[in-house]
């Protein structure tokens, strides 16, 4: 057995660990008896150094910038793959054959429409809402709906239900979507996939037809694929901390929705976009490049940096090729890639991002192919949730699996006063 010992240099007390080996990837030290031997506590704000779980689905090298699905690279899934077989490998492990994707395909599609009832709730928010609140406001509604979910211990029931997040999500975002312009809603046409469906529910005029260019649909399903699962992320970790509790699936994914909706998380690539237009024009770059190294600025440079990335975001790279073969067909703004394409080239080439290993992550490219989707800002960090809905459920299925799990209860280091008398 590998151990790695402790020494407490105040009394020379030594402590031995476990050192536990992965498949692939550095090795962990067990300190889950540490408190019990030393009295101690570890100090990792953010967790940079801490595995709080095993698991099997998804494995990051953050060093060499390579991601991969249940052991498939993502640059495969996302080039030779649809969003649906990733579904399918993320939840079952297995990539389906021809006739298990037709079958799951088929039940994706039965699922997809939500209840009558739940469409009054959008009626109750303000025209300002953003279609993020609205969206994990109405998962976290699904539970009031799918109650039986709260008790399911078997493998089959956690799938039905994984397979009803997977196909509703995307009706509740453009249900949140409609509400946010005022326009009627629209049901999922069943008889198109996953994606083209998407676009179709956000796009559709009732007795008008709509046009869904494959152009489109190849663009953001892999999107989706891209999106679809990343370890122990904050939305992640957030959707595990709920489940461990023994909380209802729905509202751990809803509370993963509202983790994934700030701006250091999911709510980048809406900022991205928002960056690339506040900058304007290649000629502002440089200033703005400027800022964001400047230590007593706020500004951060949006799109780029990542905890684990200390290399190129295997995500970005696939998406900033997707954007050199499709800009034409999907007709992406040429002045904002020059913008970004220009801000990639400074960044990369400066002491300070190379120092700090800070390279454009996903958010940095998604938002340009999503605008020429017509898709607009707010709407973003949705089409995140969409694509990580799979990886979330997938999570909360092996944390359910998991006889090692327990109620996810950091402790703290007290810097408070010590007793006080009244
Ligand atoms: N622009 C300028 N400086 C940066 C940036 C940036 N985007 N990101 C990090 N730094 C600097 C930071 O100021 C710090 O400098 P110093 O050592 O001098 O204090 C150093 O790099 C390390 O930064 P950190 O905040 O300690 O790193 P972290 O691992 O805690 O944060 C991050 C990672 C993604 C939150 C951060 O890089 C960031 O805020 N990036 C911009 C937001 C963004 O693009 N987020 C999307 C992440 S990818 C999608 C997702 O997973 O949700």
């Amino acid at each position: 057995m590998a151990t790695v010992t402790l020494t407490d240099n105040r009394n020379g007390k030594k402590y031995e660990f476990e050192i536990l080996s992965p498949s692939v990837g550095p090795d962990v030290i067990d300190i889950r008896s540490l408190y019990q031997t030393t009295g101690m506590f570890t100090y990792d704000p953010g967790f940079t150094s801490t595995a709080s779980c095993s698991s099997n689905i998804t494995y990051i090298d953050g060093e060499k910038g390579e991601l991969r699905y249940r052991g498939y690279d993502i640059s495969d899934l996302a080039t030779k793959k649809t969003y649906l077989d990733t579904c399918h490998l993320l939840l079952t492990g297995k990539l389906p054959s021809k006739s298990e994707l037709a079958a799951f395909d088929l039940e994706i599609r039965k699922r997809s429409f939500v209840h009558e009832g739940l469409k009054n709730l959008f009626y109750a928010f303000p025209d300002s809402a953003h279609p993020m609140a609205m969206m994990s406001s109405s998962v976290s509604a699904l539970s009031a709906f799918h109650y039986e979910h709260l008790d399911i211990d078997q493998e089959e029931e956690f799938q039905v239900m994984a397979r009803r997040i997977v196909a509703k999500i995307p009706t509740l975002a453009a249900l949140s979507y409609r509400r946010s312009l005022g326009i009627p809603f629209i049901y999922p046409d069943i008889e198109r996939s996953f994606t083209e469906n998407f676009l179709y529910m956000m796009r559709a005029y009732p007795s008008a037809k709509t046009i869904i260019r494959d152009v489109e649909v190849k663009a953001l399903d892999t999107i989706f694929t891209l999106h679809a699962e990343h370890e122990q992320n904050a939305s992640t970790s957030t959707v595990r901390a709920v489940a461990s509790t023994g909380a209802h699936p729905y509202a751990a994914i809803s509370a993963g929705i509202n983790a994934l909706w700030g701006r250091a998380h999911g709510g980048a690539n809406e900022s991205v976009i928002a960056q690339l237009e506040m900058i304007g024009s290649v000629d502002n770059v440089d200033e703005f490049i400027k800022k964001a190294k400047d230590p007593d600025d706020d500004f951060r440079l949006m799109g780029f940096g990542h905890r684990v990335y200390k290399n190129f975001d295997p995500r970005a790279r696939i998406l900033k090729n997707l954007l050199d073969e499709l800009k034409e067909d999907l007709g992406v703004d040429s002045e904002l890639l020059e913008v970004a394409k220009k801000i990639e080239e400074v960044a990369l080439t400066d002491e300070y991002f190379i120092k700090r290993k800070l390279y454009p992550n996903i958010d940095f490219y998604s938002g340009l192919i999503l605008t020429a989707l017509k898709i607009p800002k707010s709407l973003f960090t949705i089409i995140f949730v969409i694509g990580r809905s799979v990886g979330w459920i997938t999570q909360w299925i092996e944390l359910k699996h998991d006889k090692e799990m327990k109620i996810a209860r950091p402790r703290q280091k007290y810097t408070g006063p010590v007793s006080k008398k009244i």
